[in-house]
């Protein structure tokens, strides 16, 4: 089993992508590996896609790396990022879901407020004050 417990979308799920790459893929200027970049804003426009099509798209970091690499045989060396659990919105709120899941299904999960992460001039000065 590749998926950790919890991961309850899976179930009923019509599609899972996998997202893979490979630190050669993509530039390294000094040291800085930018394939996880580049990764995360593919991965984000084909969510930003799958959402424009009325689907739901969850990428979820909970599986284990070998047995996906092991199913679908993916070579050693390419890293498996995320898995994007991809269905259709359903109407009602599944009884097998996490009562986690329940809860933000109705309430969008809590962001880091802007203070936290976005600076002006020097990092930690922060940009509302
Ligand atoms: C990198 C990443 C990994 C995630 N891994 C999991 C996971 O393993 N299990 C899970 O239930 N949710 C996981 N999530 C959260 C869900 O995919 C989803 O983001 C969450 O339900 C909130 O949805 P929203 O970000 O669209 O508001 C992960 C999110 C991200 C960005």
């Amino acid at each position: 089993m590749s998926l950790a417990p919890g991961n309850q979308w899976i179930n009923r799920a019509s599609m899972i992508i996998v997202v893979f790459s490979h630190f050669e893929y993509d530039c390294i200027v000094k040291e800085r590996l930018y394939y996880l970049f580049d990764t995360g804003m593919a991965t984000a426009f084909l969510i930003l896609r799958a959402t424009e099509l009325g689907l739901v798209a969850h990428p979820i970091a909970g599986f284990d790396e070998a047995a996906v690499k092991k199913t679908l045989e993916i070579p050693n060396n390419v890293r498996v990022i995320s898995l994007i659990i991809i269905g259709k919105k359903s109407q009602k709120i599944h009884p097998e879901l996490t009562d986690l899941m329940k809860t933000t299904e109705i309430n969008r999960p809590g962001r880091f407020p802007l203070k936290k992460f976005a600076f002006i001039n020097k990092y930690n000065q922060s940009i509302l004050e």
